[in-house]
């Protein structure tokens, strides 16, 4: 590795850093790999999950990275009360939801469906 390319990856490293104020940073190719335990739910179309009965499931692709991770903290910690989330959420770890929210924000992820 040059010394250039160090100092370029520091400078992306930072911006990253800063524009997500003191959260871990989040990598959508990390991301990427996490998602398999949204997409039951999250990926259907229509948004809406069947079992054990039809509710409504929030549509989170292309939703802002603080807003994401703000969410799934809530659920962890109690703040949103949904079963199913909380459930979810209590696995995640700070750099988990970091991830899953860089992943979901990218421009494409709003048309993917969990299924082909
Ligand atoms: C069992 C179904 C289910 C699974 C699996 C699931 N979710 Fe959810 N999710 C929901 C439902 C239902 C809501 C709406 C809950 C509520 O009303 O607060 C929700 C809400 C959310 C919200 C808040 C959306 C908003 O607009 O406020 C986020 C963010 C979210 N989920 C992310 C995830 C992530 C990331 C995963 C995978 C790690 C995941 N969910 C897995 C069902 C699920």
């Amino acid at each position: 590795m040059t010394k250039t390319t160090i100092a370029v990856l520091a400078a992306a490293a930072l911006a990253a850093g800063s524009a997500l104020a003191q959260a871990p940073a989040g990598d959508a190719g990390r991301g990427a790999q996490k998602v398999q335990m949204c997409q039951g739910c999250h990926g259907i179309e229509g948004w809406r999950t069947a079992f054990p009965e039809v509710y409504k499931v929030p549509r989170i692709a292309g939703q802002h990275p603080q807003y994401f991770v703000s969410a799934l903290k809530a659920y962890r910690s109690g703040d949103r009360a949904h079963p199913s989330m909380k459930g979810i959420a209590a696995t995640l770890s700070d750099q988990d939801m970091a991830d899953l929210a860089a992943y979901y924000a990218q421009p494409g992820e709003t048309t993917r469906k969990a299924s082909k």
